[in-house]
């Protein structure tokens, strides 16, 4: 299947101007989704380094710009841009005008003004990706931005599950630990109920809130469980999460969460046989995972995990860059 082909036969998502972004997975068209997992499966070889680069994007020049840490999506972004042909810039947070209060929105339209093809965000405030998309003519990529949404991460960890499983559609996935911050959750809770999965979210009330629940996006359902051994034998995925400390504004986290909510190895011997562990990353070892836990040979996906976040940040950059090949 050719690039522009695919582009073509992919529905467009509602987008606030005539390009197109990936601001969320809230409201993306499964299809579009099913089309994407595709891709990346296509693109597998060459994101893993076993197959040689190619020059789809050749000319085109990707920036990410990158107002919060990170060590997997921007590098993976940076890969998968160039295992594509791209070339790519960088913007932190730290060495650029933002740090004399430049704000994001003058920070992306000056980086817009010189002309790049495509602007990956990440950013702490909710919604700041979308603001750029406003005021840009460039596809803008959502790499995480507060609480809010993390779409590639989710997109990456539904086509790990389905690269294990083969189906997506009946899985039982449990999310376990600080879901109040994590736009990864919210990312997959989207992504997964579109697909038809069940999600369990596991965790103390206090990073756990009901509202939670009401995030689902299609056939799949959500519940919310604050004990994890009660769940463990139902699952065939486990998602640990890392606790957030950084967005806890000074709230302690209770002296018992790791004896309640973290995976030893003694709770990932309550799994079913064939369940698989992930995480996002970066973890707390000995905190939410324990390191043999998280080095399990079979049971754990979490270096998967980033191989494929290569693979789909190449789906994705294809998808909405591709129409402008043609301009
Ligand atoms: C996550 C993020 O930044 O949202 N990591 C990632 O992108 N792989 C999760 C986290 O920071 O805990």
């Amino acid at each position: 299947m050719t690039f522009l082909t695919i582009a073509g036969t992919m529905p467009a998502m509602a987008v606030s101007t005539s390009c197109r972004h990936l601001l969320g997975l809230d409201g993306l068209p499964v299809d579009t989704m099913r089309a994407l997992f595709d891709r990346a499966e296509h693109w597998l070889p060459i994101a893993k380094g076993d197959a040689p680069p190619v020059d789809l994007l050749r000319g085109s020049i990707v920036a990410n710009v990158f107002l919060e840490d990170s060590t997997r999506t921007r590098l993976s972004f940076t890969i998968a841009a160039q295992r594509l042909g791209a070339a790519t810039v960088d913007l932190t947070g730290s060495g650029s005008s933002v740090s004399k209060g430049e704000s994001l929105l003058d920070t992306a339209m000056n980086v817009a003004a010189m002309g790049v093809n495509a602007m990956v965000v990440r950013c702490t405030p909710a919604g700041g990706p979308m603001q750029i998309a406003d005021h840009v003519t460039m596809p803008v990529i959502n790499a995480g931005d507060g609480a809010h949404e993390h779409p590639t991460q989710g997109l990456l960890d539904v086509f790990t599950m389905k690269q294990r499983f083969g189906t997506i559609d009946h899985l039982r996935v449990a999310i376990v630990g600080d879901i109040a911050s994590s736009r990864v959750a919210r990312s997959n809770m989207h992504a997964l109920t579109s697909v038809g999965a069940h999600v369990i979210l596991v965790g103390p009330p206090e990073l756990v809130p009901d509202d939670l629940a009401s995030i689902t996006d299609g056939p799949g359902t959500v519940e919310i469980a604050h004990d994890l051994d009660s769940v463990l034998s139902q699952v065939d995925v486990i998602m640990m999460l890392r606790v957030q400390f950084e967005r806890h504004e000074g709230k302690a986290l209770s002296p018992d969460y790791r004896n309640r909510f973290g995976l030893t190895a003694a709770r990932a011997d309550q799994l079913p046989e064939s369940a698989i562990v992930m995480h996002p990353g970066p973890m707390n070892r000995g905190l939410e995972i324990e390191s043999d836990v998280a080095h399990d040979p079979v049971r754990s996906v979490i270096l998967d995990q980033v191989t494929h976040g290569v693979a789909m940040r190449m789906a994705v950059l294809e998808w909405v860059m591709g129409d402008q090949r043609g301009a």
